[in-house]
């Protein structure tokens, strides 16, 4: 037996002993992948290999050759607000990727959604870095808690697919760190994730992959990140192998293009890179190659394609979905026989294909379409024709297709195809009891049929299960409690990428000139309503809160407050409800947002139940960067908190005092 496959040893003398065994042709070949997924066996030393697999809805089709559990899209997940789904569900993949036998996840993504038009919108979080660290936390914990590594993605800024190999994105560093490096440091300071992908783009000035700033100073240096970095599939191509070590970049995948052999051996003769990094770096892969049992002869079996994930990915659907609008016509009466016309592109489509949406695509054993989830209810009868129909329900939206929420390709526009709107507007004069059902992955413009419809619901990619989740939805099984993780505008001239072509799309460069205003921020900045808020959602009851106290008023820069809050459901049915607390800053040297999302809970209640709630909150969530210290600062003052269900419906306001 070699040292490094002894369990009974110390970690690091395993991982010293892994790296002196190698030989130098040895070490090269740990430095790059192969056959897309996997990381080169050493048979020499008995060295087996690791793999990967995408990506965030669950374990992808072309990364296992199989047929796996498909969550729902992390927009959806990201709506729900629910940190403890968010947990489950890093298991349960975690699960899923040990019945493929592969040791990583490349999940989960967090860019943050600068455009609504990005079209990896569906596979990202939020607009918001508080949301999106609070949510990907525990999925992380989730997800290594079966040792199965996470790969946080794309480190950093990949926030559009226009040109997303080459871009350079020119951004300020306090934006850089306020906004879109905010939730990498904090999962990489709270959950210690095993891995890192380097994005494709530049980001001022340098690839990813060969970014000294953002890998080395930034996530080794300054974050203490242990884990080790792999490239973007292919991202290599565009850098060099000088640049590419003395960044910290790892592994490359999925094959060797710039770590060839002749490169590193003329690289180390000249002096540009060292023997000593090449092993730092494989030792970073050696301890993630350790923890996820690559080494173990015995592991624990992983489970797939099971009940309790399919009904997991069904909670997430019901939990994540958003009513957007109802005049009173939802839910639908589910004790009358009820005659129902169903129209739009999305009806019957399945969205677990091959490639759809790009390399998250997971196909499932089955998927439960929308047409499915009402076709199982016995009280309806389906017509065909819209003036017959006592209700029409449109399944509309986008389809994963290019330009349609797809890798590869942003959205050419916020709404929906032409022929969709004027299908919508046209069902309407046939029957003004007409619901729309959005299946999509990031905000859409209504604003040409908004007003002719009385209900909106948002269901996102609602995964395999997600037929069922919506018509529990539309006939009140569920109670929608889903809020907006993202800022639904007007018009795509209302967002803040958008106010000249060089800061969207951009060519060689696109300039981030917004700033830390992206999303609400921007919105609430530049008093610009926006068609539904961040955090926005309703419900079939109604929520009252009616005292909100604080532990305390006086607090340091160390403490946590908590926030408790009377509330009840003074509703006729039970419900949920996300309660969100916004910091801002009373007096403060530098410019900053008039709303800073740092804590929300959920809660269920009955009818007329009665609850206190408390909000944890972090007074280290309310520092900004600050660019004269090169590090976060919480100002000493008043800071206000404001309390709501939505970034724009705040009912409490308190002011607390930080030391
Ligand atoms: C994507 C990554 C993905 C990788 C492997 C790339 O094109 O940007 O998110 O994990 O492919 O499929």
């Amino acid at each position: 037996m070699y040292s490094f496959e002894n369990e009974r040893l110390d970690l690091n003398m395993r991982i010293n002993d892994f790296v002196e065994s190698l030989t130098l042709k040895e070490k090269f070949k740990l430095l790059s992948g192969t056959r897309y997924w996997w990381t080169k066996p050493i048979r020499r030393l008995r060295i087996p290999r690791m793999g990967m697999s995408d990506g965030p809805n669950g374990v992808a089709y072309h990364s296992s050759f199989r047929k796996n559990t498909q969550f729902p899209v992390t927009k959806c997940l990201a709506s729900t607000w629910d940190k403890q789904l968010a947990e489950r569900v890093g298991v349960a993949m975690g699960e899923e990727v040990r019945a493929v036998n592969k040791h990583i996840l490349l999940a989960p993504g967090i860019n943050i959604d600068r455009t609504p038009l990005n079209g990896r919108t569906f596979e990202y979080f939020s607009e918001d870095p508080f949301l999106t660290k609070e949510m990907a936390k525990p999925f992380v914990k989730g997800l290594q808690s079966q040792n199965i590594g996470a790969c946080i993605k794309h480190y950093a800024a990949n926030n559009q697919e226009f040109k997303r190999y080459t871009i350079n994105a020119l951004i300020d560093e306090r934006t850089l760190h306020e906004i879109y490096l905010r939730s990498f440091e904090d999962i990489v300071k709270n959950t210690n994730p095993w891995s890192f992908m380097a994005c494709y783009n530049k980001v001022n000035g340098f690839h990813g992959c060969e970014n000294p700033h953002l890998i080395q100073d930034i996530l080794f240096n300054k974050w203490k990140f242990d884990g080790f970095v792999m490239s973007d599939w292919f991202a290599t191509r565009f850098t060099s192998t000088t640049g590419c070590i003395n960044a910290g970049l790892s592994l490359e995948m999925p094959r060797t293009i710039i770590y060839k052999k002749k490169s590193l051996l003329s690289a180390l003769d000249e002096n540009q890179i060292t023997e000593e990094r090449i092993d730092e770096l494989l030792k970073r892969m050696v301890k993630i190659m350790i923890k996820t049992e690559v080494f173990k002869k015995k592991i624990a079996r992983g489970r797939r394609n099971t009940e309790e994930h399919r009904q997991l990915a069904q909670k997430i659907a019901e939990e994540g979905i958003v009513l957007l609008k109802n005049e009173g016509i939802l839910p639908l009466n589910s004790s009358k026989e009820l005659k129902i016309a169903i129209k739009g592109r999305n009806t019957n489509k399945k969205m677990g294909k091959f490639n759809y949406g790009g390399s998250s695509a997971v196909i499932p054993p089955f998927e439960i379409t929308p047409l499915n989830g009402i076709g199982v209810r016995t009280h309806i009868k389906l017509v065909k024709d819209p003036k017959e129909a006592d209700y029409v329900i449109i399944f509309t939206g986008l389809n994963h297709g290019k330009h349609e929420d797809a890798e590869g390709f942003d959205r050419l526009q916020l709404h929906l195809p032409e022929e969709e709107e004027k299908m919508i507007m046209e069902t309407c004069e046939k029957n003004p009891n007409t619901i729309v059902v959005l299946i999509n992955g990031g905000p859409i413009a209504m604003e040409k049929w908004l007003n002719a419809v009385p209900a909106v619901i948002e269901a996102w990619y609602p995964g395999m299960m997600g037929g069922h989740a919506i018509a529990k939805v539309l006939f009140g099984d569920i109670n929608p409690s889903g809020k907006l993780p993202i800022t639904f505008p007007k018009k795509i001239d209302d967002s803040p990428a958008h106010t000249n072509p060089d800061t969207y799309p951009g060519d060689k460069q696109v300039h981030y000139r917004e700033g830390i205003y992206v999303g609400y921020r921007y919105f609430d900045k530049f008093n610009i309503e926006p068609l539904f808020p961040f955090g926005f959602g309703l419900s079939y009851t109604t929520f009252e809160m009616s005292t909100c106290e604080l532990d305390k008023e006086i607090v340091t820069r160390e403490e946590i407050i908590t926030i408790k809050i009377n509330i009840k459901n003074i509703g006729m049915v039970s419900g949920a409800e996300v309660v969100q607390v916004y910091v801002s800053d009373v007096e403060s040297s530098v410019d900053r947002p008039q709303n800073e999302l740092v804590g929300f809970a959920k809660i269920s209640l009955q009818p007329q139940e009665e609850k206190v709630l408390c909000i944890p909150v972090r007074i280290e969530d309310f520092a900004f960067w600050d660019v004269s210290i090169h590090d976060w600062k919480v100002e000493s003052g008043e800071y206000r908190l404001r309390i709501g269900s939505s970034s724009r419906s705040i009912i409490f306001e308190k002011i607390i005092m930080v030391e």
